[in-house]
């Protein structure tokens, strides 16, 4: 397995934690050349690659007038460039393979306009749906299919360049990750972490088990994308 990020001393960390079969790359998912260099590195020490996940991502959080040219830029580069150029670059050796998964990693907020103030992130997180779709049509008759899981919550620490630690703690960011979910459904697994919610559904559609699946929208976020019960909204719930 290869790990790809910006964040080099940790992802280094991580792969050390995970064993021999896990090896670590820099990748800035906007860098062409990036991406040449890590599916190098996957072909050369595991014969090539089966599966992507395309999971970086950065948040901006700002309403259409406060949101910048340059904050917008940002967000497409990771969030959408990111994707695209990650995509181009495995399929044709998955194509030689005779197929591969691709699992995007998009939001609720490519799905439903629930929050304010997610202009640019929010339009990123559409846009790879469409791609997802676009996508899997296209390489379907190859093998090769194309998912996009959308999760209501992750690493609520995203959030932290909008929220100065003097006004918001992390534990408190944590608590307010965990409160946002479950809008809709009662909390069934309160022990669990909300990442370990999602993972499952990640590593399905990523093995053999997700066969029958692509271009599918995969919604991880208790019911939220569904609606929301206008009596429980009025009641602030
Ligand atoms: N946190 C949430 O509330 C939430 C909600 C819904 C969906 N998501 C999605 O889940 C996914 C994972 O996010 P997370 O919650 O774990 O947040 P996170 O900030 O922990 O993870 C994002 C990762 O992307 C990496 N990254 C940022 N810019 C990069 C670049 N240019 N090149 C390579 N890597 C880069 C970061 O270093 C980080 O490791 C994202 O796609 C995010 O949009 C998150």
């Amino acid at each position: 397995m290869i790990l790809a990020d910006v964040r080099v001393a940790q992802g280094e960390a991580l792969a050390r934690e995970l064993g021999d079969n896990a090896e670590f790359v820099e990748l800035d998912v906007g860098e062409e050349s990036h991406w040449a260099r890590v599916v190098a590195r996957a072909e050369h020490r595991f014969g090539g690659v089966d599966i992507l996940i395309n999971n970086a991502a950065v948040l901006v959080m700002a309403p259409l007038e406060e949101t910048s040219l340059s904050d917008y830029e940002r967000a497409v580069r990771v969030n959408q460039v990111g994707p695209f150029l990650g995509m181009r670059t495995v399929v044709p050796g998955m194509k030689r393979r005779g197929g591969g998964s691709i699992v995007n990693i998009g939001s609720t907020d490519g799905v439903f306009p629930g929050d304010q103030g997610l202009m640019a992130y929010g339009a990123t997180k559409w846009a790879l749906r469409g791609m997802t779709k676009i996508a899997a049509v296209e390489l379907g008759q190859h093998g090769i299919r194309v998912n996009i899981v959308n999760p209501d919550a992750g690493n609520p620490l995203i959030g932290r360049p909008f929220f100065p630690p003097e006004v918001i703690s992390d534990a408190k960011l944590h608590e307010l990750g965990n409160r946002m979910a479950y809008r809709v459904l009662k909390r069934l697994r309160p022990d669990r972490k909300r990442v370990d919610e999602i993972v499952p559904m990640v590593l399905l559609l990523a093995s053999e088990d997700g066969s029958a699946c692509t271009g599918g929208d995969y919604p991880v976020d208790g019911g939220y994308s569904a609606g929301m019960s206008g009596l429980a909204q009025l009641l602030g719930l």
